[in-house]
């Protein structure tokens, strides 16, 4: 069986962190300095994270020299099979995980050095995002607004505005969040991280799970968010269809490594000249890495020796 010996450093969890109530004081404009530096708004420099499992202590190299780079106000797609290392570079970003190599900036500040200002700079939307299940969705919203020192009307307005904005009416939002579709509580995550206007948006996997309506909802809004929100965003996603239509630049990874990088436009320009394959993502996903949409990266044997 598997150990996991890299625990996960601070989500975005439902209790006060000194942190939270650092940014509570000092707001959420503290780094903006770095926003206005005209600097790229994330760089990824030769990152390498490996995790050591099992009882022989396998190493894992979940992600392997990755380099990137995206523009303020950019949108970068992040493609790659079950195990390819898309959420360990999220988690990486967004200081939850520590880099054994390799150096991550956000605006030019350093991941590492610079946390406490990075992540006035970040939020993150995963499919396990932690709630007070018990609460409702404005209360949820008003909380983590309050962590960051917008006033509860003014949070309230908001959280009513995004959630309307992403197909859920003002009516649902005083039940317990628990009563919820698990779709309803992905668009919930959505609508806390952007309350607080993060500059650097990491979405892993926002529209998984949800059904073709509540999908489109999310996309249509995500369009919108860079245009209205001056938001760049690193987004993580199976949805080939999605990532052509979203995002300016697609990086590729297998097996921690990226294979393939460049716009869609480009990357089927590529298969399709170099390989005489159809021009669709479908091609160069299957062209760069092998496998079909559907298949896992193999898993670790079992240490049962
Ligand atoms: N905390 C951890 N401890 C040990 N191994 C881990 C940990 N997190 C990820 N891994 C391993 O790192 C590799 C990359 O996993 P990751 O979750 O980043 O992939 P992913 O591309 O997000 O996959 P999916 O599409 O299923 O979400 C996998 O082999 C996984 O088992
Ligand atoms: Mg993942």
């Amino acid at each position: 069986m598997s150990i996991i010996l890299e625990p996960r450093r601070t989500e975005l969890a439902p209790a006060v962190t000194p942190d939270a109530a650092r940014r509570a004081e000092c707001g959420p404009d503290d780094a903006s300095p770095a926003v206005a530096s005209g600097l790229p708004a994330l760089r990824i420099d030769h990152v390498t994270k490996t995790f050591v499992v099992g009882r022989h202590k396998r190493p894992v190299v979940a992600v392997d020299d990755v380099t990137l780079r995206v523009e303020r106000g950019g949108i970068l797609g992040i493609l790659g099979a079950n195990g390819g290392g898309k959420s360990t570079l999220i988690r990486l970003i967004s200081t939850l995980l520590t880099l054994d190599a390799g150096r991550i900036e956000i605006f030019g500040l350093d991941v590492e050095r610079d946390e406490m200002a990075v992540k006035r700079l970040i939020n993150r939307v995963s499919a396990d995002a932690a709630f007070f299940k018990k609460l409702s969705p404005a209360e949820n919203l008003v909380y983590a607004a309050r962590l960051y020192g917008i006033a509860p009307s003014v949070a309230r307005g908001e959280a009513v505005r995004i959630l309307a904005r992403l197909g859920i009416a003002e009516t649902r939002l005083d039940r317990p969040l628990e009563q919820m579709s698990r779709g309803m509580q992905q668009k919930v995550a959505i609508a806390r991280a952007l309350l607080t206007s993060p500059t650097l948006l990491l979405l892993d996997e926002p529209t998984t799970g949800l059904d073709p309506r509540s999908k489109l909802d999310v996309q249509t809004f995500i369009e919108e968010l860079r245009s209205t929100h001056d938001a760049t965003i690193v987004l993580t996603t199976h949805d080939m269809d999605e990532a052509d239509r979203l995002c300016d630049h697609l990086a590729i990874l297998d097996r921690g490594r990226v294979v393939a990088e460049g716009t869609p436009a480009e990357l089927k320009a590529r298969v399709a000249n170099e390989l005489g394959m159809p021009p669709t993502l479908q091609s160069v996903f299957m062209t760069f890495t092998g496998r079909s949409l559907d298949d896992d990266v193999e898993e670790a044997e079992p240490d049962d020796d």
